[in-house]
């Protein structure tokens, strides 16, 4: 079982493999690319226990090192980035070497932008291990560390020359793990294809249970959206801009718990997309059938879809929209939001009247009382 999505972005183009099967033949997979048979693979402990010696084996001849860093958003920082680029020295990997970065989100951007400015950049693959990398960060080139100013400021895109997705890995994922990364499927559905939407709607239980065609069928064609609009729009200077559907949201509510276990990334997309929904309805951009339907949905599949599934304290409205601005997509000091005319109709404004912000969020927090 395997499919292939090309992300066409001209001599930097490179294919997505979605499949089964996919560590275990990586040898086959990556030989093409490399110059000498020896690759530089970083990951992290938890993914390291549990698949490491399966890469290696599937490496064949091709020799591999590795370093294992400790799991989670912590590790995005200065002091990790600076410890794989002078191991990646230590290695002396060459500049036409391969660097594979092999976990979640977390890893993927850490190694990416090592290999973004290691010898002024080196040509990486990205082996991403959890649903949420395999749909959205290890497509589209975003590499980067958080700062203690935010999330994800400190970056480059470089793009990978080549993305393994192998959806037997999702099978290791915790259920709660699992269910973040389906926020970003969920999201690519409503940003731009309410067909896809409306199969979700019908197979997420299936999916989530572990059918692997259905998860062969969902990542397929989360990547085949996101290769579209990255292809469309590489550096987000319009439409990729769709991608962040439900994320201004989510950015100051991660902010707010954290960037830790109260809520996961994808957790907070979904009450992001939710929010984003429940806006455009009160700004009579779309019916109130989309957002229930959208709520709809992620109840059934058991997830986080309101402000009171969040556990502890939050900001009041105003320390909500304070931590909105200081989201990346803020233009002219104006926030930026993606709303929806209906499900599969996302478009990019600034146009929100800060009393209706307000009115939406006073009435999400008052729900947790
Ligand atoms: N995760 C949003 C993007 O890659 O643009």
């Amino acid at each position: 079982m395997r499919n292939v999505v090309k992300v066409e972005l001209g001599a930097r183009s490179y294919e997505v493999r979605i499949g089964t099967g996919l560590i275990g033949n990586a040898g086959a997979e990556i030989r093409p690319l490399l110059r000498r048979p020896r690759v530089a693979v970083v990951t992290d402990a938890t993914v390291g226990a549990l698949h490491l010696a399966e890469l290696r084996a599937g490496l064949g001849d091709v020799e591999m090192v590795s370093l294992a860093l400790p799991p989670g958003e912590g590790t995005k920082c200065w002091a990790e980035f600076q410890r794989v680029v002078e191991w990646l020295l230590e290695q002396k990997v060459e500049r036409k070497d391969i660097v594979v970065a092999f976990g979640g989100g977390v890893i993927g951007d850490l190694v990416g932008f090592a290999a973004a400015v290691l010898r002024r950049g080196v040509r990486f693959v990205q082996i991403p291990t959890s649903l949420l990398a395999q749909v959205d960060s290890s497509v589209g080139g975003k590499t980067g560390i958080n700062s203690p100013a935010g999330k994800n400021l400190i970056g480059a895109f470089h793009q990978p020359s080549l993305v393994l997705a192998d959806i037997d890995v999702l099978g290791t994922l915790t259920a709660r793990d699992f269910l973040a990364g389906y926020g970003e499927v969920v999201k690519y559905g409503l940003l731009g294809d309410p067909l896809f939407f409306e199969w979700l709607e019908a197979e997420g239980p299936r999916l989530a249970a572990g059918d692997r065609a259905t998860r062969l069928k969902a990542v397929t064609r989360s990547v085949e959206m996101k290769a579209e609009i990255v292809a469309r729009d590489e550096t987000e200077e319009g439409d990729r801009a769709l991608l962040n559907l439900g994320h201004t949201f989510c950015h100051a509510l991660e902010a707010a718990t954290g960037y830790g276990e109260r809520l996961l990334h994808g957790e907070g997309v979904a009450i992001g997309c939710a929010l984003a929904f429940e806006l455009s309805q009160r700004l009579g951009l779309c019916s109130q059938e989309a957002p229930s339907r959208v709520r709809a949905h992620l109840r059934e599949m058991g997830m986080k879809v309101d402000l009171a599934d969040i556990e502890g304290d939050l900001p009041d409205a105003e320390g909500l929209i304070a931590l909105m601005a200081q989201d990346k997509k803020v233009l002219d000091g104006k926030l930026r939001f993606i709303l929806a005319r209906g499900i599969g109709e996302a478009f990019v404004t600034s146009d929100v009247p800060r009393e209706v912000l307000k009115g939406l969020l006073e009435e999400a927090l008052a729900a947790r009382r």
